[in-house]
């Protein structure tokens, strides 16, 4: 029976050539340095399902913020456990993108034909310290408030435009109500829809292209 409908669905959505194209297709013998780009991905979704259970009991604004992340740690069933995970979901993405990025460079992944895995790759990177810089605000507590403020502070201290970006981050010249919510709609909505798009082309190139092998002397 199941076979029966895993055929019918085959037969109109084309689920065998999809397989065989992105989780059968060939790679070359490679080490564990080649898994920290799908590390990141896979934390990359779990940050995605436990931020989506956040948003249920989180209350962006400075009157709730912190009374919301209290209740989600100590009033709702596994909330600290959701926290817990995206908390720490959210270091070990900075480190594995880090690290996926350094064994790119180091194995010369980024040169041709792979320039736009790269240059893909450079917006994810900034797109995931984005998500941590606007993540931390969120929990509205000393530490949060006084990070960012020095945070938006050193991207004032930049030549020309550094006022300006200061002032746009903020929504004005403090960090307010105008700041949390700006953060917190870029951390949900802005800059998750960048790397929902850029990752689309980032892992099309890799399916596309395949990836490198281990780079040998006489290369
Ligand atoms: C959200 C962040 C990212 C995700 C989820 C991601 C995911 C992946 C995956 C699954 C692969 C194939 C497996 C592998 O080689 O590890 C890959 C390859 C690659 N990535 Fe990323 N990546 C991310 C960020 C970056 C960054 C920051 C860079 C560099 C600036 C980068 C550059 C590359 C390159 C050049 C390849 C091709 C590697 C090869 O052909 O050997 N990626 N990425």
């Amino acid at each position: 029976m199941a076979a029966k409908i895993m055929t019918w669905l085959d037969e109109r959505l084309g689920l065998t050539g999809i397989y065989n194209t992105v989780l059968d297709r060939k790679v070359p013998k490679v080490n564990w340095w080649y898994t920290l780009g799908s590390a990141t991905l896979v934390l990359f979704l779990l940050q995605a399902a436990t931020g989506i259970f956040l948003t249920v009991y989180y209350v962006p604004s400075p009157d709730h913020a912190y009374e919301s992340i209290q209740y989600i740690m100590n009033g709702v069933a596994f909330g600290w456990l959701i926290r817990g995970i995206h908390h720490w979901g959210a270091t070990l993405m900075v480190i594995t993108v880090v690290l996926h990025m350094l064994r790119t460079f180091y194995m010369a992944a980024y040169k041709y034909p792979r320039e736009l895995t790269w240059m893909t790759g450079v917006v994810l990177l900034l797109a995931t310290l984005g998500m941590g810089f606007t993540g931390y605000l969120l929990p509205w507590n000393q530490k949060a408030y006084w990070a960012t403020t020095v945070g938006t502070k050193i991207a004032g201290s930049a030549p020309f435009l550094g006022t300006f970006v200061e002032r746009v981050l903020r929504g004005g010249s403090d960090l307010s109500a105008v700041t949390l919510a700006r953060f917190f709609s870029a951390h949900i909505w802005f800059i998750p829809a960048v790397i929902l798009l850029v990752l689309g082309i980032h892992l099309y190139m890799v399916i596309r292209i395949g990836i490198s092998s281990v780079p040998h002397e006489d290369d």
